[in-house]
């Protein structure tokens, strides 16, 4: 018998949409804490926290002025600890998300650099123009914006591969590394047993600070964002992952500790699935997570394309909806088919918040959208924010029980349909994030995995060696030559019966 790790289902909260306790209409920790019974229910493993640290929100807390301390807004210490112990109590694992790209422009060090001060400018990158006063390199931020920014104060240009207000960190700088060190050990010693790294394909670039090619078609194809964002039209040979790229999550690791649980998201997508490999391989990251699935919707040929090129899903982690990518729900049996789909997926699993619910990614004026990305490729973009709006605990109340104030962005759901989600969807999640770890599905091994149109077609051998087939149809219709016996489970939940979506797993 293998003593392969159970992976985690991780149940990932965005703070600032969770549960306002104060009334400011912002989620806060003590929030958490009065709804961690939902999410224990569910029988996930862990919670991902996405960013609680002091941050001028420019980026919904992607934008971290000091990643030691937690934001006003959120609450206290004392709040961080109770939320820990509670978590715990609850058989629940934390996760934080560590944002070690960049820092705000706001923190400290980069207001030192700007002031003047040469070792605090090493902490980011610098350059001096070129003599016709133009920008070092092409280099392109990953939002479509330009890479450097202009500062008259030092006459240089400095780069950032997000906002401008999002400086990139020179993360090769040896006082960098012990910062970083130090903050993850401190957030250790508080009880957190693991984190999420954001952009960790982003951090490293080439020294020579040589300009990007332009991409072939084929590069184009697979580098993240939509075709008209030119990030997409260069090959990113030199901003990005530069020869030690992967080999850099060793020293995450090290500072970490080895039983942390550390994953990370890839946001390079050429070559998505072979990069995850290789930032998992022993002694790096527990897992990756790339766009593959989500910008598909779990389509079947996403999957077996994902299967295929992966050496192990264990180092996967499977995902439809976050903070950024809009919510994948519809009113219709295509939820339960999907969610059942993605428990069956061997390795970890992230459920986004009200996933669980089938909540559907809400429409918003453009005047009530903050994101920047959002407002900059408006009405074309991710739809970041819509997947933001906060949590309708409560349908029926003013304020959906997020909050008794004003909420930072408008409820705009629909009262009956949340109401429908919640009473059929938790329940079924329950189940299924219940069955992933008893039956094994989790830790197996895929051994056929079939994509024809859109019929899904997958058999798992688990670690006790008994043998599980998965068929899913995505909207064909119920599939023919089906195994004989009844199912182990069946996608019933929110069934309207006309969408030819189908889904079921056998014992086989
Ligand atoms: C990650 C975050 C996203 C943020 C970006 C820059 O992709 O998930 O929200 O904007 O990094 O930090």
């Amino acid at each position: 018998m293998s003593t392969r790790k159970p992976a985690p289902a991780i149940y990932q909260i965005y703070p600032r949409s969770f549960q306002d306790t104060t009334g400011s209409g912002t989620g806060d920790l003590q929030g958490i804490i009065r709804r961690l019974d939902h999410v224990a229910a569910l029988g996930v493993d862990a919670i991902w926290l996405s960013p609680i640290y002091v941050s001028p929100m420019i980026d919904g807390g992607y934008d971290i002025v000091d990643h030691k301390a937690i934001d006003p807004m959120f609450g206290t210490d004392a709040d961080f600890d109770a939320l820990v112990a509670r978590a715990h109590g609850l058989g629940l694992q934390v996760y934080m998300d560590q944002v070690l790209n960049h820092t705000s422009d706001q923190s400290p060090w980069f207001q030192a650099a700007i002031a003047g001060d040469q070792a605090m400018a090493d902490h980011y990158l610098w350059r001096d123009p070129k003599p016709d006063g133009t920008p070092p390199n092409n280099w392109l931020s990953q939002f479509g914006l330009p890479g450097w920014t202009w500062n008259h104060l030092r006459r240089q240009y400095y780069f950032s591969q997000f906002l401008p207000q999002q400086p990139s960190l020179n993360l090769r700088h040896p006082d960098v590394q012990a910062h970083i060190a130090a903050q993850m050990r401190g957030w250790r010693d508080r009880g957190v047993d693991g984190f999420r790294f954001d952009v960790v394909t982003a951090y490293l670039w080439d020294e020579s600070l040589q300009d990007n090619p332009p991409s072939t078609p084929q590069v184009q194809a697979k580098v993240s964002g939509e075709t008209w964002n030119t990030y997409t039209y260069q090959d990113h040979t030199y901003d990005m992952l530069p020869g030690d790229g992967a080999a850099y999550v060793e020293k995450l690791r090290a500072w970490a500790g080895d039983d942390a649980y550390l994953f990370g998201e890839n946001t390079s997508g050429n070559q998505s699935i072979e990069l995850a490999m290789q930032f998992t391989t022993p002694g790096r990251l527990d897992a990756v997570y790339t766009t593959d699935l989500p910008e598909n919707r779990g389509s079947p040929a996403s999957v077996a394309d994902m299967i295929a090129r992966a050496d192990s899903l264990q180092r996967i982690a499977g995902w439809l909806s976050s903070h950024d990518q809009p919510r994948h729900g519809r009113p219709d049996a295509s939820n339960a088919v999907l969610a059942l789909q993605m428990a069956f997926l061997p390795g970890p699993w992230i459920i986004y918040q009200g996933e669980e619910w089938a909540l559907p990614q809400p429409d918003l004026a453009k005047e009530d959208v903050t994101d920047p990305l959002d407002l900059l490729q408006w009405p074309d973009g991710p739809g970041r924010e819509g997947s933001r709006v906060p949590m309708p605990w409560d349908p029926q109340a003013v304020g959906y029980g997020f909050t008794t104030g004003t909420p930072w962005l408008p409820l705009a759901w629909d009262r009956d349909r949340v109401a429908r989600g919640q009473a059929e969807m938790a329940r079924f999640y329950a189940r299924i994030i219940g069955m992933r770890r008893d039956m094994g599905w989790d830790t197996a091994d895929v051994v056929a995995c079939m994509a024809k149109g859109d019929v899904l077609d997958i058999t798992l051998r688990t670690q006790d060696g008994s043998q599980w087939r998965g068929v899913f149809s995505h909207g064909a219709g119920e599939p023919a030559n089906l195994p004989a016996g009844p199912p182990a489970i069946v996608a019933d939940a929110m069934d309207g019966g006309t969408t030819g979506w189908h889904g079921a797993i056998w014992n086989a």
